[in-house]
């Protein structure tokens, strides 16, 4: 059993902790959670979407920790090297490879919705400095999306940003940059939340819209991305975690970490909820349907005519960017490491190349929202909508389901009782080897089968 991986170690529990949270929290809670749950209907799907993250985001991230942590690399290596280690194919190693690819699908269109946080706060910046306002946020944002010069440049800037710490390498780069951002991103973010529940009064109303079910309107496809959601919030199923537990101390508690990242972060959505719906609210603004732009259009509305709103805008934008920017490192690591793995290349040229190619697919996504706006790729999704789609819906529970069944049946009982720990009640172990055996894998396929229309 290997004590340290080639690539780094973190220092502390602690720092493993702010960089599996930073990679957790990201765009997914803070811009993506609060559309998706005004498209779907409030209460009924968060309801859903905690269930997936108990039943199947939390057991899974204990998994891909205890896989990470005892392969000590990439995950392609680490779960090659496990499967053979239990006398299993050598082609779980592909279960990597498909994270691998979908990670670097996402954070291709990922880098261009940070791009677009950026060009916000650097908007807003300006406003402090006596630059115009935003006078019509529709309008301003049409203007960002019809204009791929501009989506690219700042998509660049981001990428850049990522590709800078990835370089630097685990100690140097990752754990550096997580030691500032993470407190930071949660200053602001408590900033937001305090001023959502005391200057405005609709804060109740955002709580029953959160928290009320309406069960009429659950269907398959809201349970589909209720789970999508789950695993993408969670960075799961693309080897982020993996990644991440492999850098972890062996005297580290896993069921301890792994549970102290998934409460932050289903914490950060909720917050983050309680933070946005307030002021759309309050502003005469519905908070039902308010799809991609809920965020870029409906909010800067509100900070318009709101007291000290460049301010405000200002922080909320820097806190989406803080939160994308800890994200996407966890995006480009993997690949990163796996490629070091493979070549003889440097971290260095492997990180600067993964990310010159991912910024390169990601202009497909730029130019979906103008020029190629028409062209649908899967049903009436354009590029970026259809690799969010296959990424998100498709790709990450798939290898999701493989990492459970991996972790359940392949690994033996006496390597998972001794990664996850002794020290804890016979329950914890049991729970979380039927939930990985039984529940997770059956209700990912439940769910594929609902969407396929099966039942
Ligand atoms: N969890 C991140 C978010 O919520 C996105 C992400 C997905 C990061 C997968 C890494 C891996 O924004």
């Amino acid at each position: 059993m290997k004590t340290t991986s080639i690539h780094g170690m973190w220092s502390s529990r602690m720092a493993f902790i702010l960089a599996a949270t930073g990679s957790a929290v990201g765009l997914g809670n803070i811009w993506r959670f609060p559309y998706i749950t005004s498209e779907n209907g409030g209460g009924a799907f968060v309801l859903v979407y905690l269930a997936c993250i108990l039943l199947m985001g939390l057991p899974l991230m204990l998994s891909e920790i205890m896989i990470g942590r005892r392969g000590r690399m990439s995950p392609v290596n680490s779960l090659k090297n496990l499967a053979t280690e239990s006398g299993s194919a050598k082609a779980w190693g592909g279960v990597g490879l498909i994270g691998i690819a979908a990670g670097f699908l996402i954070l291709s269109f990922y880098s261009v919705v940070a791009g677009w946080t950026l060009y916000y706060a650097f908007h807003f910046f300006t406003q402090l400095f006596g630059a115009s306002g935003i006078a019509d946020p529709s309008a301003t944002f049409a203007e960002l999306l019809a204009n791929p010069g501009r989506m690219t440049f700042w998509h660049g800037v981001f990428m850049v940003l990522t590709v800078g710490v990835v370089a630097m390498g685990v100690e140097n780069g990752l754990e550096r940059a997580v030691r500032v951002l993470m407190p930071l991103l949660f200053l602001l973010l408590l900033i937001l939340l305090v001023y959502a529940a005391t200057a405005t009064d609709a804060f109740g109303q955002a709580v029953v819209f959160l928290f009320r079910p309406d069960f009429s309107r659950l269907d398959a496809g809201v349970v589909m991305t209720a789970m999508g959601q789950a695993f993408f919030t969670l960075s799961l199923g693309m080897g982020s975690i993996m990644t991440y537990g492999a850098y972890l101390s062996s005297q580290s508690s896993i069921p301890r970490v792994g549970l102290t990242v998934a409460l932050a972060d289903t914490g950060v959505a909720l917050i983050a909820g309680l933070a946005i719906f307030p002021i759309v609210i309050a502003y005469g603004l519905s908070p039902e349907g308010g799809g991609p732009g809920l965020i870029f259009e409906s909010l800067p509305l509100a900070f318009a005519d709101m007291p000290f709103g460049i301010v405000y805008g200002l922080m909320f934008f820097l806190l989406l960017s803080v939160a994308a920017w800890t994200s996407s490192i966890s995006l480009l690591e993997p690949g990163t490491a796996f490629f070091v793995e493979a070549t003889r290349f440097s971290r260095r040229s492997v990180a600067l190349v993964l990310a010159a190619v991912a910024w390169l697919a990601g202009l497909v996504s730029v130019l979906s929202l103008n020029v190629w706006q028409e062209v649908n790729v899967i049903g009436e999704r354009n590029f970026m909508e259809s690799a969010e789609y296959v990424a998100n819906d498709i790709m990450l529970p798939l290898a999701g389901l493989f990492i459970a069944i991996f972790a359940g049946w392949v690994l033996s009982k006496t390597v998972s009782r001794e990664e996850l720990g002794e020290r804890f009640p016979a329950w914890v172990y049991t729970g979380w080897l039927w939930l990985v055996r039984v529940a997770t894998p059956l209700l990912i396929l439940i769910v594929f089968a609902g969407k396929l229309g099966w039942f």
